[in-house]
């Protein structure tokens, strides 16, 4: 059985993106994949996170993932900086990946903005811990949304330099699973942007927390163009934010956008984001309901973790083991 894996951000409450892009896409894996789903606290800090607020959204991040349909009798879901192997094969790929293949990286460039000089080492070496995750498992599918694509392709880079210098075919390739017509959910108030749990704006989002009359607000506020829908997906071209309204509402009601605007197609937005606002509601609000009822006992969700991480420690220990040897140092016992 192929084995999977991927990782999500506790930097904040995940959002709709999160959801359609990658977390929706982890629940039927369980079935078919070894699954391995993390929450990846090391990634989330090399950004400023307030340490009370980080504690509280990795919880939270983990309620919500399975809220979501994480199921740890099918899979196994933990938090990164309980199992070390992460950071240790980390260090490894740090000294294996090249500065320019970082200096590629465009999330790099749009999360350091204009004050490069200001961010701090770990947002540089972030595809290194990223790659780190995947190899420490030698998982070979990794879910995701289009916005990981280029750190997947770094992540191949650096197991293939891994196994010509030290003479290995030891890390295997990764092939990205990147899905369909949700892979990029953009931001409510701007197409061009992606939806992001780190936006500064609440109204840009739906965070899988909002209640049914936030869910609504937000979508009636969703910025569009004057337009009625078009019929056909070619009438989305260069209409952004029509073209994000209509792939949500696709993405959550198992469709293609050409359905819905087979169905839609002539209408008004007011109409449209009225149904999309009643589907959004009727989808997530079992899920945040399912959420609220985790967190009111925090430690079975912390006791689930750590069970999720004595599971992923027996898989990752022995493979980040051997690659140290691989690599020369003298084995501790
Ligand atoms: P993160 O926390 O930013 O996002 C988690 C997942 O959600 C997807 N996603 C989206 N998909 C569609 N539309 C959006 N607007 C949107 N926003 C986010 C992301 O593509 C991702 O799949 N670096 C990763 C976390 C990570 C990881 C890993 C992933 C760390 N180690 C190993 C896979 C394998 C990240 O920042 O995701």
């Amino acid at each position: 059985m192929q084995r999977v894996f991927s990782g999500i951000q506790p930097s904040g409450v995940p959002t709709l993106g999160n959801y359609l892009g990658a977390i929706r896409n982890w629940v039927p894996m369980q079935d078919t994949h070894e699954s391995i789903f993390c929450v990846v606290d090391q990634h989330a800090i090399t950004m400023w996170q307030d340490p009370k607020e980080l504690t509280r959204q990795t919880r939270e991040m983990a309620a919500a993932l399975l809220a979501c349909g994480l199921d740890p009798a099918r899979c196994i879901l933990f938090v990164q900086s309980h199992v070390h192997a992460h950071t240790r094969l980390a260090w490894i790929f740090n000294c294996v990946a090249r500065i320019g293949w970082l200096n590629r990286m465009t999330q790099f460039k749009d999360k350091a903005g204009k004050d490069r000089e200001n961010a701090s080492g770990g947002l540089y070496v972030y595809p290194n811990l990223m790659a780190a995750d995947i190899h420490a498992y030698h998982a070979t599918r990794v879910p995701v949304g289009d916005d990981q694509r280029q750190h997947l392709e770094l992540a191949n880079d650096i197991a293939g330099k891994f196994n010509h210098d030290y003479g290995v075919e030891f890390f295997p390739n990764i092939e990205p699973h990147i899905m369909g017509v949700a892979a990029r959910v953009m931001s409510l108030r701007d197409g061009t942007k992606k939806m992001s749990k780190s936006d500064p704006s609440d109204q840009s989002r739906i965070n899988m927390t909002d209640d049914a009359e936030t869910i609504s607000l937000k979508i009636r506020r969703a910025k569009t163009d004057p337009e009625p829908l078009p019929s056909e997906v070619a009438g989305l071209e260069g209409r952004p934010e029509a073209r994000n309204l209509v792939g949500i509402l696709a993405a959550i009601t198992d469709r293609m956008p050409e359905d819905v605007l087979r169905e839609h197609g002539g209408q008004g937005f007011g109409t449209f984001k009225g149904v999309l606002a009643d589907a959004l509601v009727a989808h997530l609000s079992p899920i945040a309901a399912e959420m609220r009822r985790l967190l009111d006992d925090p430690g079975a969700v912390d006791a689930l973790l750590r069970k999720g991480a004595d599971r992923a420690r027996e898989i990752a220990d022995p493979i980040v083991a051997r690659a140290e040897e691989l690599v020369g140092f003298l084995p501790p016992r």
